[in-house]
């Protein structure tokens, strides 16, 4: 458990695959991530999900919980070498996916406490995302909880049938311990 301070973070379980299928499947919430155009199935949430909570990839999958009621998730991609090693990367991506709970400052403290346990407990020297560079909802908060853009990543995904341009956006570990110092000086 990773605990923030308006929100928890825990591993998803499989208890959990009815509300993931009902998120992936909101246009509201999937119009700046998969796409409207990519509903995905029962089954594909099952064989997605399923792979993530048995540990058979480089990512985990926190739910974000507020008072006991899930209201997003968080992936955590750790990058590893040919080695199986940990080469200091890591990726994240959020979906909050009750949309009637947007702005009310749940995605922001999510995402500290996950760079907070990326750099701290997974040891990374870099944290890093690629919102769809229109996504300006996403890219606020990221600049809001430290990272910064580094460039454009032309034609990056096929998005609603079109090519489309993300931003690089990464936070290292220099950056962080100087934010966490500022707030031990506070
Ligand atoms: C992006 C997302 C994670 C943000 O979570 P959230 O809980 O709504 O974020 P918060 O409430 O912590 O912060 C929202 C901030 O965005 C700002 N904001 C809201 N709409 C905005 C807009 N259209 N343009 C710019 N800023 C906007 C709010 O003012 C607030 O900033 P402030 O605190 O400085 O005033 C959430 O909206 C979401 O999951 N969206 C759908 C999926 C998605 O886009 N995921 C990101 C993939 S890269």
């Amino acid at each position: 458990m990773i605990k923030g301070k308006k929100v928890v973070l825990r591993p998803i379980n499989k208890q959990d695959f009815p509300i993931l299928h009902q998120w992936i499947n909101n246009p509201a919430v999937v119009s700046f991530w998969y796409g409207k155009d990519k509903l995905r199935s029962k089954k594909w949430v099952k064989d997605h999900f399923d792979v993530i909570i048995k540990g058979r990839t480089n990512s985990s999958c926190w739910m974000v919980e507020v008072k006991g009621q899930p209201i997003g998730f968080i992936y955590n991609n750790v990058n590893k070498d040919d080695d199986k090693k940990f080469i200091g990367r890591v990726e994240l991506d959020i979906l909050i996916g009750e949309d009637n709970q947007w702005g009310k400052g749940y995605g922001t403290d999510a995402l500290k406490a996950m760079i907070k346990y990326a750099f701290e407990i997974q040891r990374a020297q870099r944290v890093y995302l690629t919102p769809h560079i229109k996504n300006i909802r996403a890219i606020h908060v990221y600049q809001k909880v430290g990272f910064k853009k580094e460039g454009v990543l032309r034609h990056f995904e096929k998005f609603e049938g079109q090519w489309i341009d993300c931003l690089m956006m990464s936070i290292i570990k220099k950056e962080y311990e100087k934010t966490k110092d500022k707030k031990d000086q506070l």
